[in-house]
């Protein structure tokens, strides 16, 4: 595998899940794998998660880790061709990749949306320079549209929980006071689609997921109606995809406190099949979820975080197989 956006460039989920499973009862076992192999970890962006399972995965595996806050310590990067850079911009990402790509064999990156220009965004713009000029194996940390490492956890999470062979799993919007990008809910999506799940999308009209994501996944507008039955409920804001109107690419379609009934609560979990709640973290308490949601014996929260460093490893190791390919 040279480069992980899409839950396709895993091959078959039912081997990779397998290999998850190896994993996490034997995180070490591959640990001569990335011996003398570095992963250069690039963030854009801010991570808790992310930053912590990715480099623990990597040790898992023998490899050495160097990690680039780009906004902290490195001069500013300017992304887009054609500009003069007078501003505060010192170093152009066309310099920079080459230049990172001499120290490290893998490279992840974590660079968001913008959310001003949907095109820019929906072609993984930054993502393919990295692939493009540093001539190395680029992996998604959570880049403008997709966070596979995510999805993939939150996948690994629901098979280790599941009481049913086809589980109903809900992913609903809920509020929030910022404008977020669309990559969590698209992963989940894509990943769900291609699982052996029953899954349903809840959301206010206007924020329909693209459907490259959203696929054929049954989309309900009446959250309560959506969540009858449910046995895993996913919770995430997003913003307006802008599928349905382009021009309201990134925006909030209206004000949070108007939203607030769309907040994961006992009322919406009573009506399903004693399900389990879940979230990618970081969550805002209160916009998102209600404390006894998140609090109660039924989150899955922490083990969906804590599997984070097991999709990681699966995927850097089948980055490093086929770095030997
Ligand atoms: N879920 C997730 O990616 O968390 P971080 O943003 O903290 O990495």
């Amino acid at each position: 595998m040279k480069s992980f956006l899409h839950v396709q460039d895993l091959g078959d989920l039912r081997v990779a899940l397998a290999e998850a499973k190896e994993i996490k009862n034997d995180r070490f076992r591959y640990v001569e794998s990335g011996r003398n192999k570095t992963a250069l970890l690039v963030f854009f962006n801010n991570s808790l998660r992310t930053r912590l399972s990715t480099q623990k995965a990597a040790l898992n595996l023998g490899m050495n880790v160097i990690v680039l806050d780009v906004n902290a310590g490195a001069w500013k990067l300017e992304t887009e061709r054609g500009v003069i850079m007078d501003g505060d911009k010192s170093e152009h990402l066309l310099e920079a990749i080459p230049v990172m790509s001499c120290y490290c064999d893998i490279i992840g990156i974590r660079s968001f949306a913008g959310l001003t220009d949907r095109e820019y965004d929906y072609a993984e713009t930054v993502y393919h320079q990295f692939v493009r000029y540093s001539g190395k194996p680029v992996f998604a940390m959570e880049t403008a549209t997709v966070h596979p490492l995510q999805a993939f956890a939150d996948l690994i999470t629901i098979e280790e929980h599941k009481q049913k062979a086809r589980p109903k799993v809900v992913l609903t919007w809920a509020p929030h006071p910022r404008a977020l990008p669309q990559a969590v809910p698209n992963s989940f999506a894509e990943w769900m689609n291609a699982a052996d799940v029953d899954f349903v999308i809840t959301h206010p009209e206007g924020y329909e997921l693209d459907p490259l994501f959203a696929g054929d996944a049954r989309v309900e507008y009446d959250q309560m109606k959506a969540f009858e039955g449910a046995d895993f409920v996913y919770a995430k804001n997003w913003s307006c995809p802008g599928v349905t109107r382009p021009a309201d690419y990134g925006k909030i379609l209206a004000d949070y406190h108007d939203m607030l009934h769309w907040t994961v609560s006992d009322r919406q979990m009573a009506i399903t099949d004693n399900a389990r709640f879940m979230h990618c973290l970081p969550v805002r308490r209160g916009m998102i979820v209600a404390d006894s949601v998140i609090e109660a014996p039924t989150s899955l929260v922490i083990p969906e975080a804590a599997n984070r460093e097991i999709s990681a490893t699966v995927v850097l190791r089948r980055i490093l197989q086929g770095m030997q390919e």
